[in-house]
Parts: C-alpha cells; structure tokens; sequence
C-alpha cells in the first residue's frame, strides 16, 4: 500500500478541512507545513505520495508553501496538489506548480472548494 503525506499549509481552515477529507479517504498522515510536526524534506523517503494542500494567495502559492514545494525531494514520488480560494479559482497555481516543478509527477491541480470532486479526483490520481 502507498504511504501518503498530506502536508497543508492553513490560516483560516479552509485548506485544513480538505487535507483531513482527503487524510479520511486514503489514510494518510496529516502535516501542518507552518507547524513544528512537519517531516523535514530529508525525511520524505518514506512517502510514496505526497499531497500538498495550500490557499490561493494573490493568485499563486503562500511563499511558505513555494519554498516547502522546493525543498522537496520527490524522485520517485507522486506529487498531488489541492488549492482553495476565495472567488479566484485555482489562479495560477498550474502553471507556476509546472514552472516550479517541471519534472515532477504530478496529478491535474484539485480546487478544494468543489467537494463534490473529490472522489474524482483521488481516482484519477489513483486512490
Ligand atoms: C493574503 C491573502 C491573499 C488572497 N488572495 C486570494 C486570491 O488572489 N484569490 C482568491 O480567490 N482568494 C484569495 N484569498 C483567499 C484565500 O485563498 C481563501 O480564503 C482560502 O480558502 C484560505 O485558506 P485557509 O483557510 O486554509 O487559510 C487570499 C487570502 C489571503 C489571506
């Protein structure tokens, strides 16, 4: 079975909220990227996948969660990103996701605030 990390990042709990739905379907392990629990990313190796969860801010990443995205060492890794938003969408997380990351796995970018999708998306990216 994949080992799964859901790391967000969450002022206000929008993003939170979804990382747990997401925790409660795949039975991943949940990390505050602003808080002191978060595995270092020397310590990913563990992880098959990794979720990272993050608000649209200014139409793109927080800076906490652009620089956790490049710490990151995802060779061999599933990278699954989820933002929410207020009413602009996902922004340009894509594309700046693909800029920042060209040549990591990723899943399509999941938009937190339409739960309906949820399951859909978790399938598409093999859940
Ligand atoms: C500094 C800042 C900038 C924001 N910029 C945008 C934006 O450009 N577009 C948008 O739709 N929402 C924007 N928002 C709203 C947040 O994306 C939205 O409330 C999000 O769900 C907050 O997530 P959280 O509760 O996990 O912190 C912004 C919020 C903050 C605090």
């Amino acid at each position: 079975m994949s080992k799964i990390l859901i790391a967000y990042f969450s002022q206000t709990g929008n993003t939170k909220k979804v990382a747990e739905a997401i925790a409660a379907k795949t039975g991943g392990e949940l990390a505050d990227i602003a808080g002191p629990a978060t595995p270092p990313a020397s310590d990913l190796s563990a992880y098959d996948v990794v979720f990272v969860g993050t608000p649209n801010w200014a139409a793109t990443f927080p800076p906490q969660v652009k620089d956790f995205l490049l710490s990151l060492n995802l060779a061999g890794k599933k990278l699954a990103v989820f933002v929410t938003h207020g009413r602009g969408g996902l922004g340009n997380i894509p594309d700046d996701l693909a800029k920042l990351l060209p040549d990591a796995d990723k899943t399509e970018v999941y938009d937190g605030n339409l739960p309906d999708g949820l399951d859909a998306w978790l399938a598409a990216a093999g859940f």
